[in-house]
């Protein structure tokens, strides 16, 4: 199939890779990552997780590239070119919708990152105990304004890179953003491990206990899995859909998967030593970064450039993430409305902003709407990642593997026969019989017994 010659590309290879990792690696990693691996075990959920990459997360990737680069289009716009009058188009209106509902609680979640990052260098946390930073943070929460004011602003940086384009916009800042991230990312691990009684922290997190693991911990490794990796909602089909002919669509997921499974591993890093030096509980949930982080800044020397670099960290890696979502709904707009990118990326940002807004004051004015028990938060995040995400990964891997012929994804895979690409097969195999298994155990347990976090 040739290539669209007018469509915007990713020009080079690392910048494909920033651009796939910086999807990747978000708050899943830094901020969901370390108290979900706290509150399933330590070290022998991070096995399962790994094991969930491979099996997993890398046979979906590599179906999600292949779809993109095949379709030449928006993730809606590539079912339709793929499978022409069949009703397959409609795993990617699935697609945007998903991409609406999770940048209105993630954007709410990285204007936080913005507020700390401010909050470090005026005021600090120093003299604070626990109890002080929690009724902060939930003072923060419940104000009318203040949290929204920065989510829109985190809105409107996305907006800037997306309305770049592909090569001059989201190409050029991950390749900037990306390695600044890896920097910070090092500097703090080397502050974490360097702590008194840092290796309780790096033994929770290496240290297998399999008394701990339970079906549970199987199904939450796989919902992290997914969230963690971009996939299940086109993403990262939109995104391949820039790639070149020429790039190994195969060698790509590995590398990112491999990327992002680091930046968790390194965030976990950070994390469980300072926690043990401290000894504060490794499973304090969600708090764990805006609450008991801030304590363990404010007793370290430097405690405030550490928790600025910290929160820059966090910001970046959360900027990078929504940048390719809106990329989703951006490149749905204007390719199908035939619109231009500007006009695409005004539109797609003032109505998820409005959602975006519900989300945050539903911690605040808001608090009082639920459904089954669940804030306009919580119920965002639960249709997304708990119905959206899996539900959009199985039909991915049902598509490839079982309605798209075995020639074509062989052809594509391939490069037309250029690569030689021996785990065809075992490929294959996965994405015809266990993947779909398995990402169905996730779906069905995750709609009935709730969040997955
Ligand atoms: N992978 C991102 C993270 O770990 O924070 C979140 C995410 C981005 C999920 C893009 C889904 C997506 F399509």
């Amino acid at each position: 199939m040739s290539l669209n010659q007018n469509r915007d590309s990713f020009g080079s290879k690392f910048g494909i890779i920033a651009a796939a990792a910086g999807s990747a690696v978000g708050l899943g990693n830094i901020w969901k990552f370390p108290y979900i691996t706290g509150q399933n075990g330590g070290g022998a959920f991070l096995i399962i997780y790994l094991i969930c990459v491979l099996m997993l997360g890398i046979p979906v990737m590599i179906s999600e590239f292949s779809i993109g680069r095949r379709g030449q289009r928006n993730v809606f716009g590539s079912f339709k070119t793929l499978a022409p009058g069949t009703p397959w188009y409609f795993v990617g209106i699935m697609g945007v919708v998903a991409a609406f509902v999770i940048l209105s609680f993630y954007s709410a979640v990285a204007g936080w990152t913005l507020e700390y990052m401010v909050r470090s260098v005026t005021m600090g946390f120093s003299n604070q105990d626990t109890t002080q930073l929690g009724a902060a943070f939930n003072e923060f929460l419940k104000h009318p304004f203040r949290p929204i004011i920065w989510q829109l602003l985190f809105m409107v940086f996305t907006a800037l890179i997306v309305a770049g384009g592909i090569k001059n916009g989201i190409e050029r800042y991950n390749k900037f953003l990306m390695p600044l991230l890896v920097l910070f990312l090092v500097l703090l691990c080397i502050r974490s491990i360097s702590l008194p009684g840092a290796s309780k922290g790096l033994a929770f997190l290496f240290y297998p206990d399999f008394s701990k693991v339970t079906i549970k911990t199987l199904l939450f490794a796989m919902g992290q899995a997914f969230f963690s990796l971009s996939l299940g909602m086109g993403t990262l089909i939109t995104y391949a859909s820039y790639f070149r002919k020429s790039d190994d669509l195969g060698r790509t997921a590995v590398n990112v998967s491999l990327a992002d499974t680091i930046v968790a591993i390194l965030a976990g890093v950070v994390i469980f030593p300072a926690v043990f030096s401290f000894n504060i509980e490794p499973t304090a949930g969600p708090s764990l970064v805006f609450i008991t982080l801030p304590e363990i800044f404010s007793q370290l020397p430097l405690g405030n450039l550490l928790e600025l670099v910290f929160f820059v960290l966090l910001a970046v890696a959360a900027l990078t993430s929504t940048v390719s979502v809106l990329e989703v709904v951006v490149a749905y707009f204007s390719e199908e409305l035939k619109i231009s990118r500007r006009k695409a990326t005004l539109l797609a940002t003032i109505s998820i902003s409005f959602l975006g807004v519900l989300a945050s004051l539903s911690f605040g004015p808001l608090s009082g709407i639920t459904l089954l028990g669940k804030s306009i938060f919580d119920m965002l995040d639960f249709f997304a990642s708990n119905i959206l995400l899996p539900l959009g990964g199985l039909l991915i891997v049902v598509f490839v593997g079982w309605f798209l012929k075995k020639e074509d994804i062989a052809d594509e895979i391939s490069n037309s026969g250029t690569l030689k690409v021996r785990y065809l097969p075992i490929y294959r195999f996965i994405i015809r019989f266990i993947a779909p298994v398995a990402i169905a155990a996730i779906f069905i347990y995750s709609v009935f017994y709730g969040s997955l976090g």
